[in-house]
């Protein structure tokens, strides 16, 4: 970990946009006072606080204590029992909801006019049909509670209808993005000890097929804990189905019951794993409970969204990562609103695809990434001036720095000047926001996430611990449990202790670096290990250089990050070749596709340079402080005196230029 005065924020941006009035009047929170209060409030009484939330979910016994914290471990509505499915669908139908849309999906492909070719309308009644029928279809293929399915799936209905039949009968799911290849699904497979795999043929992305069921074989032939594949009908492309081991989603449905009463489940019952990179290369199952996780994305999404029984809401993250778990699923279904889901890309058919989805919809609330608003920032504001954006109220961003100018670029063109926008800082650890602002009280800051959420105890620290003046950077961190918070990395107690728990005393370490201004508003300046953030997706350095060094070719490898306009950090990669070995275009060629099949598109690298030898250190730790400076700037200036080799760093440079 670098040294805390080493993090300097050169971020001063000035101006400040108060909530819209219109908006203030019929906010669930409407004035900064307000949110004062109600912070305040719940970190002097954080029991009361919660208790008094969780009174509004549905529990089969209730809990006896609220929380009980033994640092690093975390029991949220200890004694009670739930079901978080219950609570996103039954409940919903009990208050009234049944025959209100839940989900509203729109597949990527477009006939001749460019209209999608399907639209679904799923109510809340049909979903807890098809929860139903696809949770008993899953223990008929003999899940129980407690096992790991993976789901490995576009897009579609069926991803959240086999989430939440999971969540039933409590079988935890450990879902893995469509975008990473075989070698992904097999540690990911191996780490949780996980039998069976949903799946699909395939998927549409950009017009292309993605082959989900081939990458499935592929992995079924690297690791045998895969003993049932179920497989979803999308594409209709050709596939092998294995007799015994593959079975169609559509025939094991086809003879279900649709009666599947939620098991009621401790509230500290496994909910899911979700895997993510750390500075090492093993991923981390990163593991959430039922009820904390249940009622703090609840929660969360109704502050921050400020969600009403009407609003259309549309969250284009992919269910891959924990933006769709948390704000595609779990936290804005238990609102009973609708919710928009999208199979495909951005600028598929072109590049207004999004704009035109919301005008079709009449999209209330949308949340998206920075690293999108940047590309449509690029192709031009005629794509959004083609369509009719004024049923939009409040627009979201999450999983970088979303940039100033993004930012107002955002609020001009997508929000025409009238929709509050909520920068939300959170991490797949969190489980859900945890700074942000509250679209009816908090003014907002471009490019800060402003203020921590009620029952957030935030803080910037150096290493000890020491709380940094007004201005000065330092680490994040989380200096109370929240009940989103994870409860471990699946499988490895040493690592959950010592990533998170031990590098700032009694506090959760985040691993952002950030500043805290004047006005208490938080300005997140990124990760301060090793990890590489494209396009908002938590990439592990130490993934990619294996996937090199497993190259024939490669001896050694390193990669970084450096800043890019449009995926926020690219890749650059560092190679030593071995000896004899020609380091050509075509073998830089060659390590690219060798990359993108061991890891995914998502991790191919912007630029790979050959060198004779890496920078490290007298321990031989490779100095990646060094690379970066080098792949950003073109040069090095900063301290080199723990370089075992300087040459190696000239050299570098000698290649440079
Ligand atoms: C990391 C977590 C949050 C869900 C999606 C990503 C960065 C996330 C913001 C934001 C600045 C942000 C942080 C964080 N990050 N949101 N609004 N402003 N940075 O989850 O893959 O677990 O990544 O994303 O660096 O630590 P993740």
């Amino acid at each position: 970990m670098p040294d805390a005065t080493s993090i300097e924020s050169i971020m001063r941006e000035q101006r400040q946009f108060p909530p819209p009035e219109g908006f203030v009047n019929h906010a669930h929170v409407r004035s900064l006072d307000q949110y004062r209060e109600l912070h305040a409030r719940s970190l002097a009484d954080p029991d009361a606080f919660w208790a008094e939330i969780a009174s509004g979910f549905h529990f089969f016994k209730k809990w006896d204590r609220v929380v009980e914290w033994n640092l690093p471990f975390a029991k949220w509505f200890v004694g009670g029992t739930t079901n978080v499915c219950f609570n996103c669908v039954d409940l919903q139908i009990q208050r009234g909801r049944g025959d209100h849309t839940a989900l509203l999906w729109e597949g990527e492909p477009v006939d001749e006019n460019g209209q999608p070719r399907e639209i679904r309308r799923i109510t809340y009644k049909q979903l807890l049909s098809d929860v139903s029928r696809f949770a008993n279809a899953l223990k008929q293929l003999g899940v129980k509670k407690g096992d790991r399915v993976t789901l490995y799936m576009p897009m579609v209905p069926e991803l959240v209808v086999a989430m939440l039949a999971c969540a039933r009968i409590g079988a935890p799911h450990s879902v893995i993005f469509g975008g990473f290849s075989a070698p992904a699904i097999v540690d990911r497979v191996n780490d949780a000890d996980s039998n069976v795999i949903i799946t699909a043929d395939g998927g549409f992305r950009r017009g292309q097929i993605v082959p989900l069921k081939a990458a499935v074989d592929e992995a079924a032939t690297l690791t045998d804990r895969i003993k049932k594949v179920v497989v979803l009908k999308r594409c209709c492309n050709d596939v092998t189905m294995t007799p015994g081991r593959d079975v169609w989603f559509h025939d094991i449905v086809a003879n279900a019951s649709d009666q599947c009463p939620a098991e009621p489940l401790d509230s500290e019952h496994m909910l899911f794993l979700l895997y993510t990179s750390g500075s090492t290369g093993k991923p981390k199952g990163i593991l959430h409970t039922t009820a904390g996780y249940m009622i703090y994305t609840a929660y969360t999404a109704k502050q921050v969204f400020d969600l009403k029984p009407d609003d259309i809401y549309w969250c284009t993250a992919d269910i891959g990562w924990v933006t769709g778990h948390s704000y595609v699923v779990y936290g804005i279904l238990q609102n009973g609103v609708t919710c928009v889901m999208y199979e495909g890309a951005p600028n598929f058919p072109a590049w207004d695809r999004f704009w035109a989805t919301i005008a079709r919809h009449k999209v209330t609330k949308f949340y998206t990434a920075p690293t999108a608003i940047r590309a449509f920032m690029k192709q031009g504001v005629e794509w959004p001036a083609k369509h009719d954006l004024t049923s939009l109220k409040l627009l979201g961003s999450v999983g970088e720095p979303i940039n100033p100018e993004a930012w107002m670029w955002y609020h001009e063109y997508i929000g025409m000047g009238g929709c509050p926008i909520v920068d939300t800082w959170w991490q797949t650890e969190t489980g859900g926001m945890l700074i942000s602002p509250l679209p009816g009280a908090t003014p907002t800051k471009p490019g800060s996430a402003t203020l921590p959420l009620p029952g957030i105890d935030a803080a910037i620290v150096d290493k000890s611990g020491n709380v940094q003046p007004a201005d000065g950077g330092g680490y994040l961190c989380i200096r109370k449990p929240w009940p989103g918070m994870l409860r471990g990395i699946y499988g490895d107690e040493e690592r959950f202790r010592k990533q998170y728990w031990s590098e700032i005393p009694g506090a959760y370490f985040t691993g952002d670096g950030a500043r805290r201004d004047a006005d208490g508003y938080f300005w997140i300046m990124g990760r301060v290990d090793d990890v590489i953030k494209v396009s908002g997706h938590r990439l592990g350095t130490a993934e990619i250089e294996s996937a090199l060094v497993s190259h024939p070719a490669v001896a050694e490898s390193a990669v970084v990050g450096f800043p890019d306009d449009l995926t926020g950090e690219a890749i650059a990669a560092f190679v030593t070749v071995k000896s004899g070995i020609p380091a050509n275009d075509e073998l830089k060629t060659q390590l690219l596709q060798h990359v993108v099949h061991a890891v995914g598109s998502i991790a191919r690298p912007k630029s790979i340079r050959f060198t004779e030898a890496l920078p490290k250190t007298r321990s031989g730790k490779i100095m990646r402080r060094l690379l970066r400076e080098l792949a950003t700037k073109g040069r090095v200036d900063g301290d080199t005196t723990t370089l075992e080799d300087f040459s190696s760093i000239a050299r570098l440079r000698e290649e440079e230029a």
